[in-house]
C-alpha cells in the first residue's frame, strides 16, 4: 500500500503513520540530508509552541524550519505565553492555526497534541506530550537506525532505562512492529514498559522478552537503546532516587558486543551512557541528534506540500 498524501496531516502518534508512510518519510529525509533545498518553504511559517524544556527538538524542528527556507514564530516556555492567564489549550491553538502554516509543539500533559490537533485545521506536529508519544524523536531514531544496519527489518533492539515514562521508547516500539523487530526490555520492575504497550506487540505478534540487567542482552542486539530516568515525571522523589543511575553503560559492556552494535539515546543524557563510551565505535547518539534536522524537514516539506 503507498503512502497516503501528507499534505495538511497532523502527526500526534506513530500510530497516525503506516509502514509506507514511514519509509516515504525516511527517503525523504535522505534526499534533504544530502541534497539541501534551501528554497522549499519560502513564505511559509511555522509556530514553535514548547510549553516543556526542550534543546534538541525545538532547535532542528526551527532549524529544519529555517534551512528550508521557512521563517519561525513561538515560545520556549508555558510561563510567556497565555496559558499563564489561563487560557486554554484549545483556544490558543485555534488562533495560532489562524496566523502560522504549521505548528510543532511539546507539552507536559498526555494528549495535548491530539487536543490541539482537534482545534484547527493547520498540521499539528508532536513534539511530545507528557509521558505518551514522540513520534518525530521516532522517525529521526528509524532514520539512524537504518543508517547504521542499512536495513530495518528484523533487527534485535534492547530499549534500556526509564520505559514507563520514556515517551520515545513507546513511539519506537510501536513503529517497530511494522519491521518484525525482536524486542529487548531492559528496566527495574517498577519502570518497565506499559502493559498497553505490551499488549499491542502480542496483539501484532512482535516477540519480546524484559530483563532487569543489560548484560542479559547486550551481547546479542543490534541497537541498544539508552534512555534517561524521567526525574520530573515521578510523584515521589524517593522512587526517582531509587531508580536513578541504575544502568550506567560504560566501555567494559562493550567487551563483547556485535560489530555492528550501535548504542543510541535519545538525549539528554544524564549518567546513562559514561563519557568514556562517546570515543568507542558504537556510540550513534551525536549523529542520532542530527538526523532530527533531516527527519523533520522531510515531515515540514511533506504536511505543507512542498514534497508529494
Ligand atoms: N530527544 C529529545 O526529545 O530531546 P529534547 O528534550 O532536548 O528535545
Amino acid at each position: 500500500m503507498p503512502a497516503k498524501s501528507f499534505r495538511d496531516r497532523d502527526v500526534i502518534s506513530v500510530k497516525d503513520l503506516t509502514k509506507a508512510d514511514i519509509q516515504k518519510i525516511l527517503q525523504v529525509a535522505q534526499q534533504l540530508k544530502k541534497k539541501p533545498r534551501p528554497e522549499l518553504l519560502k513564505n511559509k511559517v511555522m509556530a514553535s509552541l514548547f510549553f516543556e524544556p526542550s534543546t534538541r527538538t525545538r532547535l532542528s524542528f526551527e532549524t529544519a524550519m529555517e534551512r528550508l527556507g521557512g521563517r519561525v514564530v513561538g515560545f520556549a516556555e508555558a510561563g510567556v505565553s497565555s496559558s499563564s492567564k489561563g487560557e486554554s489549550l484549545y483556544d490558543a491553538m485555534k488562533i495560532v492555526g489562524q496566523y502560522v502554516d504549521v505548528i510543532a509543539m511539546r507539552h507536559p500533559v498526555e494528549g495535548s497534541a491530539r487536543r490541539a490537533a482537534e482545534s484547527t485545521d493547520k498540521p499539528v506536529l508532536n513534539g511530545g506530550d507528557g509521558a505518551n508519544q514522540h513520534p518525530t524523536q521516532t522517525l529521526l531514531d528509524l532514520f539512524s537506525i537504518y543508517e547504521t544496519q542499512k536495513k530495518l527489518n528484523g533487527l534485535e533492539v534492547a530499549m534500556v532505562g526509564d520505559l514507563k515514562y520514556g515517551r520515545t521508547v513507546h513511539s519506537l516500539a510501536s513503529a517497530l512492529t511494522h519491521f518484525g523487530a525482536r524486542l529487548h526490555f531492559v528496566a527495574p520492575e517498577m519502570l518497565q514498559m506499559p502493559s498497553y504497550i505490551l499488549e499491542e506487540l502480542k496483539a501484532k505478534k512482535i516477540k519480546y522478552s524484559l530483563h532487569e540487567e543489560i548484560d542479559e542482552v547486550i551481547n546479542k542486539v543490534d541497537i541498544l537503546y539508552m534512555t534517561r530516568i524521567q526525574k520530573e515525571r515521578f510523584t515521589d522523589p524517593l522512587d526517582y532516587e531509587r531508580a536513578k543511575d541504575v544502568y550506567v553503560l560504560t566501555k567494559d559492556h562493550l567487551a563483547k558486543v556485535k560489530k555492528n552494535l550501535r548504542v543510541m539515546h535519545p538525549l539528554p543524557r544524564v549518567n546513562e551512557i559514561a563519557t568514556e563510551v562517546d570515543a568507542t565505535p558504537h556510540a550513534y547518539y551525536f549523529e542520532q541528534a542530527e538526523n532530527g534536522l533531516y527527519a523533520r524537514q522531510a515531515l515540514l516539506a511533506l504536511v505543507l506540500g512542498k514534497i508529494k
